[in-house]
């Protein structure tokens, strides 16, 4: 078999598994493309002319802020910042580790923090409150998915793809012990994945 033939078919066996472990689509590809597309529109409307830097929250929000900035018809700077939370139980604690900071300097600069969902919103006040101390502009958080049910604290993105319901999400860059990040839409997990990780 030719090197384009074995590529294929592992992908075609990847593709197969992790969609055995999806119970129901609850976003489709066509659903987020057309979201992500209104939000650019609303975001490109409301920065021109101004200095803004994405800041994407490694590593769920990669696939999100690549379509999203693509979208964003006003010139950008891409940051990154991975963070850890210390895990109380199944939520999380509030109290966020640093694993990789910004690189660019955002004194004076609009910041739109790109997150893929917000749970409790511990991990996003945090950083809001982290990034804020460094004297931006202004600070602004866009956020694929909201879980409002699960909400501990008083934070809103100001831009929202889809509120969701109190479900475990995968997929479009979202995880569940690493996997799935790859997978085009938004799905639930089957209850047999979680039991097997
Ligand atoms: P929060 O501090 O509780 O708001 O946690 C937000 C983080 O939890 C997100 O950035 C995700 O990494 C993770 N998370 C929360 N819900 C889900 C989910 O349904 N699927 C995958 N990751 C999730």
């Amino acid at each position: 078999m030719d090197s384009t033939n074995s590529a294929l078919l592992y992908e075609t066996e990847r593709g197969v598994d992790a969609v055995d472990d999806v119970q129901r689509v609850l976003l489709s590809e066509e659903e987020i493309a057309r979201k992500v597309k209104q939000l650019g529109a609303a975001i490109t409307e409301d920065y021109q002319g101004k200095d803004l830097v994405l800041v994407g929250i490694l590593k769920g929000a990669i696939i999100f802020l690549a379509d999203l900035m693509r979208e964003i018809k006003t010139p950008v700077n891409v940051d990154f910042m991975a963070v850890s939370s210390y895990a109380e139980g199944t939520t999380s604690s509030g109290v966020v580790r640093i694993l990789k900071d910004l690189d660019l300097s955002i004194e004076n600069r609009h910041i739109l923090i790109v997150e893929d969902i917000v749970d409790t919103g511990l991990t996003l006040e945090y950083l809001v409150d982290i990034l804020r101390s460094r004297h931006p502009a202004s600070i602004g958080v866009a956020a694929l998915l909201d879980k409002p049910d699960r909400r501990l604290v008083d934070i809103i993105p100001d831009y929202l793809g889809f509120s969701i319901p109190d479900e475990f999400v995968v997929g479009y860059g979202l995880d569940f012990a690493e996997q799935y990040r790859s997978l085009p839409y938004v799905g639930i997990l089957k209850p047999d994945a979680y039991q097997d990780a």
